[in-house]
């Protein structure tokens, strides 16, 4: 079975994907430096696949270091090497994505997402591992105003979070020379991933307050602390934004979709958006939250965030097409998992 290098293993959707890779039989170097992230992720990962009676004490093996620093990258790859089993592909999560700290602190987003990345991407070359997931967003899109944003949309960032995923993208862009074509690259952009898996062992833990809106929503029910809803003067059914909202299930498989596309194909680079292709506003989001696990979501109306949009909703076409890939989870299940796992997990994995 093949190898695969995941960075950012521990984190959200990293640790939902290792989870998958692991149930279809994958071999796994995990490396993180676990600065948004805890190892215990990776316990709870074979509490799963353990009452799935799936043996996988061999295929999980963790490594603690960051991306910026280049030899621990190429020790992996060697050591590897040196073992028989080199690593066939990398599927990339590491990143910071906090947009207002970038906005704060660009410096430490360039720093830690951009040098990070072309270490990584630089030790592949150099050890001939060229088969690539990368973990981009929607965010490269900016304020789009498309009834659905397709892959040909305008690209247009807007924060340093954007600009880093845009670099990075670029790089992979240039050395997939058009001639050449060695390499095997696919640019995921998320939309907006939400959800937990469905056992309640692993979900989102974010170690500083979130910014997002779904761990907002659990934490308004949870601790009844209000949630400020940005805006109801927008153009939209009920005049709150709308967005893309895809359990992080359904993401991960697409990234062993796309890996394995990868694998049996030829050498190419695709960007393929990962959505759902259906928009819900904030208030359908609150309002299922609440039906779907009987609680209550104390909101309040608030002005408008700077530089929200106003609708941003994926044309997943592409990426169904190319992977054979896809969502099948509702809404009512995005609501219904994440508040379990915040039950189950009142502090996260701690
Ligand atoms: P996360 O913070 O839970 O996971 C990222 C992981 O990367 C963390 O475990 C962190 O400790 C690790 N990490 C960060 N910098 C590192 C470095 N230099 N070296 C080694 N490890 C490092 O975030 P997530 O939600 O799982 O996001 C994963 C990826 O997907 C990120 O690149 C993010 O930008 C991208 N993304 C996330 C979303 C979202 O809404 N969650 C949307 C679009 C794109
Ligand atoms: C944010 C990021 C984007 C990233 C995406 C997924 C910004 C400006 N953009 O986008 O780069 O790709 O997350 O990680 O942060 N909302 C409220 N109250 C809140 C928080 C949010 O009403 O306290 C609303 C927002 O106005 C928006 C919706 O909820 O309409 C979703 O917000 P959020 O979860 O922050 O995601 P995005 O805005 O899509």
């Amino acid at each position: 079975m093949k190898r695969i290098l995941i960075t950012g293993g521990t984190g959200f959707i990293g640790s939902h994907t290792v989870s998958c890779l692991l149930e279809k039989g994958f071999d796994l170097c995990i490396v993180d430096s676990l600065i948004n992230s805890s190892k215990k992720s990776l316990e709870r990962v074979k509490e799963i696949l353990k009452k799935k009676n799936i043996d996988i004490n061999e295929k999980i093996n963790f490594f603690k270091g960051d991306l910026r620093d280049k030899s621990f990258i190429d020790s992996l790859f060697k050591s590897s090497a040196k073992e028989g089993k080199p690593i066939d592909g990398v599927i990339h999560f590491a990143g910071l994505k906090a947009v207002a700290e970038s906005v704060v602190d660009p410096i430490k987003y360039w720093d830690n997402n951009v040098i990070g990345s072309f270490n990584l991407i630089k030790s592949m070359n150099e050890n001939n591992c060229k088969t690539i997931v990368f973990s981009s967003s929607a965010t490269v899109y900016g304020n789009n105003s498309d009834q659905l944003i397709s892959e040909s949309s305008n690209i247009n960032t807007i924060n340093p979070y954007g600009s880093t995923k845009l670099v990075v993208e670029n790089l992979l862009n240039d050395i997939q020379d058009k001639n050449s074509r060695k390499w095997k690259i696919a640019i995921l952009r998320y939309f907006n991933p939400i959800g937990a898996h469905h056992s309640g062992l692993i979900g989102e833990n974010p170690l500083e307050k979130p910014n997002n809106v779904f761990p907002l929503i659990i934490n308004a029910a949870y601790e009844k602390d209000r949630l400020k809803v940005f805006g109801n003067d927008w153009p939209t059914h009920d005049g709150t934004c709308i967005r893309d909202y895809i359990h992080v299930m359904d993401l991960a498989e697409a990234h062993i979709t796309a890996i394995d596309y990868l694998f049996k194909n030829n050498n190419q680079l695709i960007n393929l958006n990962i959505g759902t292709g259906k928009g819900y506003s904030v208030l359908d989001l609150i309002k299922t939250f609440e039906k779907v696990n009987n609680v209550e979501v104390p909101f309040i109306f608030s002005n408008r965030r700077d530089g929200d949009s106003c609708k941003l909703v994926a044309n997943n076409l592409k990426a169904k097409q190319i992977l054979n890939w896809n969502p099948l989870r509702s809404l009512e299940d995005m609501c219904r998992d994440g508040w379990r796992w915040k039950q189950m997990n009142p502090k996260g994995y701690f």
